[in-house]
């Protein structure tokens, strides 16, 4: 396996001298390629700063991330949106998707924007659309379709391009409990079968139980680390909530 996505000393302060939050606080760990690693704490916790650094929305106050060795903060701006187009992809709570597309679009538009031979595209969308179980809806628009299918929609649009690196926050947050399950099995079938590397950031134990390793945060810190190893989900779940108690108990969590 080889580092995929590394985190050197990430610090992030919103606001300014009279009232300042620290949000990231000196963080360092890597990924390799083909991990499914979870984010979890607290709401507060730093989560989704942590995720928009990597992602280039925002802009750490000091430290360094590189994906595929590539430092990110060396990139101008040109440089940063063809490195996110063809390196990243994203999946978020609310789907994002394009309300005047139909999901067959709204995937199909990630390719045509990476410049993909036309031939290729109906072909493509297909095949991703059959991993994630949404093939009858790829004619509906997003308002005709259930959250769970609008997920996995984007989830098809996140992985059709390759990106090294899929960045997920919170993506069962907006899902019932049997969409979230299918949404989470994807994922790990994605990872699994053609070892897409994962970061998904959530505060419920369930989803971070689909996960081979996860990272918990406290106050911007990240103070503890779990690896599933050959446990079961079911065990690695009930290692998660030991943590989960340890720290108070003060995630949301399901099941
Ligand atoms: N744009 C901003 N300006 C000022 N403070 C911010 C900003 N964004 C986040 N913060 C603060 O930074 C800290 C971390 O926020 P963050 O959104 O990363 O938490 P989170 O772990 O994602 O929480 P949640 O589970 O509620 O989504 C919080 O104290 C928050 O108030
Ligand atoms: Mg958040």
């Amino acid at each position: 396996m080889s580092e995929l996505l590394k985190i050197e000393h990430l610090v992030k302060y919103y606001g300014n001298r009279s009232s300042l939050t620290k949000a990231l606080n000196d963080i360092s760990f890597s990924v390799e390629k083909g991990e499914f690693t979870a984010i979890m704490g607290a709401s507060g916790s730093g989560k989704t700063t942590l995720l928009n650094c990597i992602s280039t929305i925002d802009r750490p106050t000091a430290g360094q991330i590189y994906i595929d060795g590539i430092c990110t903060s060396d990139l101008k701006r040109n440089a940063l949106a063809d490195f996110r187009r063809d390196r990243l992809g994203f999946i978020f709570q609310d789907f994002n998707l394009l309300d005047t597309l139909t999901a067959f679009d709204n995937i199909a538009l990630a390719l045509q924007i990476q410049k993909c031979d036309p031939k290729k595209i109906r072909g493509k969308v297909e095949q991703a659309a059959d991993r994630l179980g949404i093939r009858e809806v790829l004619d509906k628009y997003p308002y005709q379709m259930s959250g769970g299918q609008k997920q996995r929609t984007a989830a098809a649009r996140a992985v059709i391009t390759g990106p090294s690196i899929i960045l997920a926050d919170e993506p069962t947050g907006a899902l019932d409990s049997r969409n979230s399950r299918t949404l989470l099995e994807s994922l790990r079938a994605l990872n699994e079968e053609e070892h897409a590397t994962i970061l998904m950031v959530t505060h419920d134990s369930f989803a971070a139980s689909y996960a081979s390793r996860v990272l918990f945060m406290k106050d911007g810190e990240i103070f503890n680390e779990l690896r599933r190893g050959k446990e079961e989900r079911r065990a690695f779940f009930d290692s998660i909530m030991d943590v989960v108690s340890l720290m108070g108990g003060d995630l949301n969590y399901a099941v």
